[in-house]
């Protein structure tokens, strides 16, 4: 990217972590919904007022990775010092999540990752070092003849910058964080060099099976010594081991990639009214969230 011109210069004034800012997810559209994300470049200069999405929430402005030294630490999970979002947004168990980043620099090859952690009985107040992510995706190295191979993440590019996931058709509904990752490894020959950039959305499945997968908790997803986190792109390569926790039983991965048509703009649904759902008077908060919502938005009925 444009940056590469500069970088000699910048490197003399800021820290390569600094330097190396590359990427951020943008949106998801769940069924021709668009759903906002978190936007870096706004919402962490907004104080508590920014709009209730289902991302989670990070300072990382600077769009920058985690390292592998911090694979032990909380922010591996949804980011630094990631917080759940007001929202969620709901999903039939079985479909297609379309994940929109920003122009991702295609120097950063490696593998895409999706996994999945159910909240009980909801997010809202989760802890999230014990959220247990079990796999549900993960494409990594296509083709390995010509160094430095092509991946999941070129797969991305082509896609126009998004990545497709489908939500297990056999996990128990519920709510759950969907945790995506990419994992540059254009440094990831020597240790340390691997480039983690998780991002974090709560969903609400609905419809379903009854499967509630074991899984792991993010500070035990990696270690910077692991299988296909020191990697060396630059040979011609057989095979690449993904890294993590094996994949669920039930996941569909590695769907053909596509990109979603968006047909409306939603609103995510709010956590508080989940959590309080139960107790609030018979439509009482059907018709305060709608009559909250811009009049020229589907959200309310797209939402539901
Ligand atoms: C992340 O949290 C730590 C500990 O609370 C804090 O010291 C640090 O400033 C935070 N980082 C950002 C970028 O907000």
């Amino acid at each position: 990217m444009r940056h590469v011109q500069s970088a000699s210069l910048l490197t003399a004034l800021f820290s390569a972590t600094q330097v190396a800012a590359h990427g951020h997810v943008t949106n998801i559209v769940v069924n021709g919904v668009y759903y906002q994300g978190f936007d870096i470049n706004s919402f962490p200069y907004m104080g508590e007022k920014f709009p209730t999405v289902a991302a989670w929430t990070t300072p990382n402005t600077g769009n920058g990775p985690l390292a592998p030294s911090q694979y032990s630490s909380p922010d591996i999970i949804c980011h630094q010092n990631a917080t759940v979002g007001k929202g969620y947004v709901e999903v039939n168990a079985g479909d297609r999540v379309s994940i929109q980043w920003t122009a991702w620099p295609d120097s950063h090859h490696g593998p895409v990752l999706d996994y999945l952690a159910r909240c009980e009985p909801n997010c809202a107040s989760v802890d999230k070092t014990s959220l247990e992510f079990f796999k549900i995706d993960g494409v990594g190295l296509l083709d390995g003849a010509k160094a430095p191979g092509n991946w999941g993440d070129d797969e991305l590019i082509k896609n126009k910058n998004s990545w497709l996931v489908e939500i297990p058709k056999s996990i128990a509904p519920g709510f759950y964080v969907l945790r995506h990752e990419l994992i540059a490894l254009h440094s990831a020959g020597n240790e340390g060099g691997a480039q983690n950039y998780p991002s974090c959305f709560t969903l609400k499945v609905k419809g379903g099976g009854s499967d509630k997968p074991a899984g792991v908790v993010g500070t035990k997803l990696y270690t910077p010594t692991g299988d296909g986190i020191v990697f060396n792109i630059y040979q011609s390569m057989s095979s690449y081991p993904l890294p993590g926790p094996p994949m669920y039983s039930g996941a569909a991965t590695g769907v053909p990639q596509a990109t979603s048509a968006v047909t409306s703009t939603g609103t995510a649904l709010a956590l508080d009214g989940a959590a309080t759902a139960a107790s609030a008077p018979s439509g009482f908060s059907t018709v305060a969230s709608a009559s909250a919502t811009p009049a020229a938005s589907s959200s309310a009925a797209a939402s539901r």
